[in-house]
């Protein structure tokens, strides 16, 4: 199958004072799964939208051409009417909805009198779901789903709209291995069923594994499109187009050398907001100066509510326990109250809780912190730049000046932001919940780095990754967290990924 379904010849895009993409030419085979990679900010979301029609024709330079033909889109209803249908980075869908009212959302099934025909709607929901593998009513409300499967959601209703090729933007940064691997499963069925599909991601090993070609685009320029049947396409070459040189170890070296004590909690339990049952049981877990530690869990273990409920009670019903610092109880019922007794927490979702997206990058980092910048009620403007300025070169944020709104960051940037506010609060302990969710390898490196520097200082990190291989690297104690209860701590050099796996799916044991 060498026919081309698609072609995207020498786009250019540029937003005020960024070229984004600059002559990208990219082919895509009819049947194939392409993947896109390149690093935070290289332009990948930026050509995924100007081939769908969210940047709309005129907006950019440069031809699209489908089944052979020019193709303008002012929409992405005309992309859609094309069958070009895309599922952005993040979700779109509406959490009060029912499956199949998000579905056929703006593509409502009418019957006669132009009424919505739920039966009917639901019925060929039913269908869907079926062929994307999700076991749901579609009457549920979206909201009481899990990530992975509002993905599987966002899929049916591609599959609605008769998709001829499918854009995944990083379809599994927030999937766990299970999820993920399912998806990959759908995304090679729909290949079988005729469906193009393209793919961008970070995750280079699901590249290896699914991809039939992989172009490379790196600072808004194509590298190279690697043919992946080739056998010199590998990881290495990938991450050698994407960051320029060879990366020679995904994590940095460092010594350990914990010191005393700085955090500790004691039979920490929260309850679940309004249902009936403790999402966090009893968990004992402490972390000294210099220490880097990590809580391994699969979706649903109660790690984000661990942590949220342990930053000033910012989630959960009748939280209870103890919490000290350096030894000694203190109280953090608010966020406030934590933030002034050393704690930090880095969201996961970063677009919900973490950043103001309206707001510039300045803003952002000193958000947590604008007591340290204020005197006499109001901000030092200069100073809050100056160190914005030093969050944006230490973090190596990438951004034309530090007054950039954040929402127009690329998704690893903006995580390196919510990380630089978090820094100036100069916690004593940080606790990191995904950090390098959707972020390149190059940037990953980074972050771990910045990591090592703030363990030398004698901080105490906390990291939550879904990715046990990353805890592997970085940390030097694990816990494995299940059911929303502590089943095991293991030192670094006594784990690995399968008895963290034993550990981390306990729970069933534990409840008899
Ligand atoms: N609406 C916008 N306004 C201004 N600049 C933008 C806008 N959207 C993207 N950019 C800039 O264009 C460049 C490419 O961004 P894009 O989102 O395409 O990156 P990406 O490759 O998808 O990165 P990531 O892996 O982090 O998602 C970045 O420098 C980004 O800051
Ligand atoms: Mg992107």
């Amino acid at each position: 199958m060498t026919d081309v379904l698609l072609e995207m010849r020498d786009i250019t895009k540029t937003f005020p004072g960024v070229t984004a993409l600059e002559d990208v030419s990219i082919a895509v085979r009819r049947g194939e799964i392409h993947a896109i990679c390149g690093e935070n900010g290289a332009g990948k979301s930026t050509l995924m939208k100007v081939l769908s029609g969210v940047y709309p024709t005129g907006s950019y330079t440069g031809e699209i051409v489908l089944d052979g033909k020019p193709v303008h889109f002012n929409g992405i209803r005309d992309s859609e009417a094309q069958g070009v249908v895309i599922i952005h980075q993040e979700l779109a869908l509406v959490p009060h909805l029912s499956i199949a009212e998000n579905i056929f959302l703006g593509n409502e099934r009418r019957g006669t009198g132009g009424l919505i025909d739920w039966n009917r709607a639901n019925a060929e929901a039913a269908s869907l779901l079926k062929s994307v593998g999700l076991d749901e009513n579609p009457t549920s409300p979206v909201i009481q789903l899990g990530v992975g499967k509002q993905q599987l959601v966002e899929i049916a209703k591609a599959l609605s709209k008769e998709v001829k090729l499918l854009i995944l933007d990083e379809p599994t940064a927030a999937l766990n291995d299970i999820d993920s691997a399912h998806l990959l499963d759908l995304l090679r069925r729909l290949r079988d069923r005729g469906i193009t599909c393209i793919m961008i991601s970070h995750k280079l090993n699901e590249i290896t594994a699914i991809a039939d070609s992989t172009t490379v685009i790196r600072d808004g320029h194509t590298v190279e499109t690697l043919d992946m049947t080739d056998e010199d396409s590998t990881q290495a070459r990938i991450i050698r187009g994407m960051v320029g040189r060879d990366l020679d170890s995904f994590y940095p070296d460092r010594e350990s050398h914990p010191g005393e004590e700085v955090f500790r909690i004691e039979d920490w339990t929260a309850w679940h907001p309004t249902q009936d049952r403790k999402v966090v049981d009893g968990a004992n877990l402490n972390v000294r100066a210099g220490e880097v530690v990590g809580i391994a869990g699969l979706m649903g273990a109660g790690r984000t509510e661990l942590a949220m409920s342990v930053f000033g009670r910012s989630y959960g019903r009748d939280v209870s326990g103890h919490l000290f610092m350096h030894g000694k109880e203190v109280r953090a019922r608010s966020v406030s109250e934590a933030i002034r007794n050393g704690i930090a927490y880095a969201t996961e979702d970063r677009k919900r809780y973490g950043l103001n997206l309206i707001a510039d990058v300045c803003r952002n980092i000193s958000a947590a912190a604008l007591g340290k910048l204020a005197r006499g009620g109001w901000v030092n403007g200069n100073e809050e730049i100056k160190i914005a300025e030093q969050s944006r070169r230490d973090m190596n944020i990438k951004t034309s000046n530090v007054m950039t709104t954040v929402g127009t960051l690329s998704g690893g940037n903006q995580q390196k932001v919510v990380l630089s506010k978090w820094l100036f609060t100069d916690p004593d302990v940080l606790i990191l919940d995904e950090p390098t969710r959707g972020i390149d390898v190059g940037a990953k490196y980074e972050i771990y780095t910045i990591i090592n520097k703030l363990v030398a200082q004698g901080k105490a990190v906390i990291v939550i990754s879904s990715e046990l291989p990353e805890l592997l690297g970085i940390c030097d104690r694990i816990y494995t967290l299940s059911a929303g209860r502590i089943t095991g701590e293991v030192p670094v050099g006594e784990a690995t990924q399968e008895n963290l796996m034993a550990l981390m799916t306990k729970e069933k044991e534990l409840a008899g």
